[in-house]
């Protein structure tokens, strides 16, 4: 049974993948840690607690983390994509819990050592609360099970620049000190997540079949389909669907036999035009600079069962009595 701490931005497919993450019955959720990203900090923290009362589990412990990404300025939220308030402009209550006085990074070492070997860290926002812990303990490598992150491409275009995904452009210098430690990591990043859809007719059978959280799903995904819905327009698509980003890393830890995955010493670049961009080194050549060389070997998924991850995330959500 993967006991999982879930690092996240909420985010409107964050809240899916948390939705995930509670439902399935293989999967113990032992905490959520919070980063800006999708919205800043102090909103995805309430955020968090809020998606924890609707799914009626409050007593997981919320560790605040990151306000801002390790090294540059942060960039604006994208509240074209998630809403102002992260999750699609819906009413959002006080939350009936507060965060944990420990922060994010605090909370990661703390389990880590706690329950060595134990503990599947997936990170689906961007990487700065897993480096940050790693500044704090740079054992913690040694210390987790896996590490599973939402970020990056290997070969699809990003979607916020051509060449960069929006976690790992967020905070590229804590992306890349991620990868250069040597822990059981894998990647799953556009070039399975925009395979996986979930599509309005998925979302409404999650809404009449999941009570009060299935209607939270429906609601916040209004804003984000809606998103979606105006990008596939352009491509003369009236298709009303949305990639199903997040959760699919959730489904990973339970289902990685449906998902292709390649390895090769990983870097994410820093600077410049290309900053964000994910490269992992699939040929490990004798290159003229030595960037990759010395850098541990990561796994990236680059093919998907689609069908199958989306039967399994709709299954375990409608299967799941969330009140
Ligand atoms: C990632 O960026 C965020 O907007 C989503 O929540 C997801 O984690 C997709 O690029
Ligand atoms: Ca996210």
């Amino acid at each position: 049974m993967p006991k999982i701490i879930l690092d996240t931005d909420p985010g409107i497919d964050d809240a899916q993948a948390i939705a995930f993450a509670i439902a399935h019955p293989d999967i113990e959720l032992l905490g959520l840690t919070t980063v800006f990203g999708n919205a800043e900090v102090d909103i995805t923290t309430r955020n968090a607690l809020h998606i924890l009362d609707v799914f009626g589990q409050p007593q997981i412990p919320v560790a605040r983390g990151a306000s801002d990404p390790l090294t540059q300025a942060r960039y604006p939220a994208p509240d074209f994509v998630h809403g102002i308030d992260g999750l699609g402009n819906v009413d959002i209550k006080q939350p009936s819990t507060a965060p944990i006085s420990e922060s994010a990074a605090e909370f990661i070492v703390r389990m880590a050592s706690e329950q060595p070997g134990e503990i599947t860290l997936v990170a689906i926002g961007p990487l700065t609360n897993i480096a940050q812990a790693i500044n704090l303990d740079p054992t913690l490598p040694g210390k987790v099970k896996s590490l599973v992150v939402m970020g990056g491409s290997v070969s699809h275009p990003g979607n916020v620049t051509p060449l960069a995904e929006a976690n790992f452009f967020n905070d590229p210098h804590a992306a890349d000190l991620v990868f250069s430690h040597d822990w059981p990591a894998t990647i799953i990043g556009l070039d399975v997540t925009l395979q996986t859809v979930l599509r309005d007719q998925d979302l409404a059978i999650i809404r009449d079949t999941a009570g009060q959280a299935g209607q939270f799903l429906w609601d916040t995904s209004r804003f984000y389909i809606d998103f979606y819905a105006s990008r596939l327009a352009r491509l003369g698509s009236t298709d009303r669907s949305c990639a199903m980003h997040d959760a699919s890393a959730l489904v990973y830890t339970v289902l990685p036999e449906a998902f292709q995955v390649v390895s090769g010493p990983t870097r994410v670049i820093t600077d410049g035009i290309a900053a964000g961009q994910l490269s992992v080194d699939t040929q490990q050549e004798p290159y003229v600079i030595p960037a990759w060389s010395d850098r541990p070997h990561t796994s990236a998924a680059i093919g998907v069962a689609a069908p199958r991850v989306l039967d399994t995330f709709l299954s375990t959500i409608t299967n799941h009595s969330f009140d």
